[in-house]
């Protein structure tokens, strides 16, 4: 078991349209992980490998790697009970490991005070199995706290909960303004989303903006005034 493996842990946070999806795609491009997990419960992510809807065929996949590459996505059926689900899910990322696990929409199946133990294995011990994880959560005040408390990056975006923007301004040290003014702007050929942006690590702070101009993508970065 590796003890030089650093935690790699990722939050993305905004309301619905914010602009995760957008960011966790683009992160996944700059990653090209060769070996990727994603729990995918609204189906969004086709491009970055095939969907399974049986758990044993998608821990077959993984069988059958035998810790070489393999990608592959958990879109649950309807019937299933998430909670459950999503602890599997979780139990068959750290036992694989050396893989990104990306785990959307968690206030689905985690609560402030609990998640599946799972879960919590990945985010505690994790870096000794490799992994790098990615979750994403429209509400950061209804998500497992033990989550946003490991991560190791944080990405905000709009949130239109006041009890949300507060939580976010703590989790990355910067006044609450700085929060509240994050944005969406969306006309039919232009949209434009705001993002601060904490690395735990080095303490760097970025603001960021997103656009896609008649379908162009465009992204621009600057360190922000607050940084310390
Ligand atoms: N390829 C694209 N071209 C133009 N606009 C896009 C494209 N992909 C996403 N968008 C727009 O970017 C915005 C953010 O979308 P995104 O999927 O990142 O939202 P999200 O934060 O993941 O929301 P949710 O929590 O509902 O999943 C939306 O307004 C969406 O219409
Ligand atoms: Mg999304």
């Amino acid at each position: 078991m590796s003890v030089t493996n650093r935690a790699k842990i990722e939050a993305y946070i905004g309301a619905s349209s914010s602009g995760k999806g957008v960011s966790i795609k683009r992160r996944l491009d700059e990653l090209k992980p060769r070996r990727l997990l994603i729990w995918d419960p609204r189906n969004e992510y086709g491009k970055s490998g095939p969907g399974y809807d049986s758990l044993p065929a998608l821990i077959g996949a993984f069988k059958h790697a035998k810790g070489g590459p393999v990608r592959a996505r958990y879109v649950p059926g309807a019937n299933m009970d998430l909670g459950e689900a999503f602890g599997i899910v979780c139990k068959l990322a750290f036992q694989a490991g050396d893989l990104v696990f990306l785990a959307e929409e968690l206030s689905d199946v985690t609560k402030p005070s609990w998640a599946p133990p799972a879960w919590r294995q990945c985010l505690t011990q994790g870096r000794h199995q490799a992994l790098h994880i990615i979750g994403a959560a429209q509400r950061p005040t209804l998500i497992d706290k033990t989550f946003l408390a490991n991560c190791t990056l944080v990405r905000c975006l709009t949130l239109g909960y006041a009890e949300d923007r507060k939580t976010m301004a703590r989790e990355l040290d910067v006044g609450q303004a700085a929060i509240d003014a994050l944005y969406v702007t969306e006309t039919d050929t232009l949209t434009v989303m705001a993002y601060l942006e904490r690395e735990r690590r080095s303490k760097e702070l970025t603001a960021g903006h997103m656009q896609f101009k008649a379908g162009k993508f465009s992204e621009k970065r600057t360190p922000h005034a607050g940084a310390t």
